[in-house]
């Protein structure tokens, strides 16, 4: 069966908090295999491009101002149906909404600080990956 990628990353507030543990072991508990993985710093212009889809909506000055305010950690995880594994393991954009046991149900301050990002699309998925890893990373 051919395996799926897709981009995570632990967020500023989770990483402040000291959820980097739980949320990698929740990754292993989930099968999935970790590609490449590194704890970074983004700038505000770097998490700009990161996040350019979103550049018209009304919260992207308060998301780029957060995704650069800390330490993140991104991965590539590998798994099948990884983009909608991933997607429902961390559960609904706002903590509020989001299930049971699901990370940001766990993690999550806010709608804003929702403790992990994940892909929605393979082809972003695939987008995003090389933009924090080279294809060297990645084998
Ligand atoms: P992500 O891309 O980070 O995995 O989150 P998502 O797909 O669940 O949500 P998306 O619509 O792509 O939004 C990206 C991130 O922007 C922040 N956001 N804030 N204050 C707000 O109304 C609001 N809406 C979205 C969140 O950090 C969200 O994860
Ligand atoms: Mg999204």
């Amino acid at each position: 069966m051919r395996k799926d990628i897709t981009l995570i990353m632990i967020k500023p507030d989770a990483v402040a908090s000291g959820y980097t543990g739980d949320i990698i072991k929740r990754i292993e508990q989930e099968k999935f295999v970790i590609i490449a993985m590194k704890k970074m710093f983004l700038t505000k212009r770097e998490a700009e491009k990161f996040y350019e889809v979103h550049k018209e909506r009304p919260f992207f000055g308060e998301l780029t101002e957060f995704m650069s305010s800390g330490p993140i950690v991104a991965a590539v995880l590998q798994r099948e149906n990884a983009v909608s594994h991933w997607r429902e393991v961390i559960g609904a954009t706002d903590p509020k909404e989001a299930k049971e046991n699901t990370i940001r149900k766990l993690f999550a301050k806010s709608k804003g600080e929702n403790a992990v990002h994940g892909s929605d699309s393979e082809e972003n998925a695939n987008l995003e990956a090389a933009f924090f890893f080279s294809e060297l990373d990645r084998i």
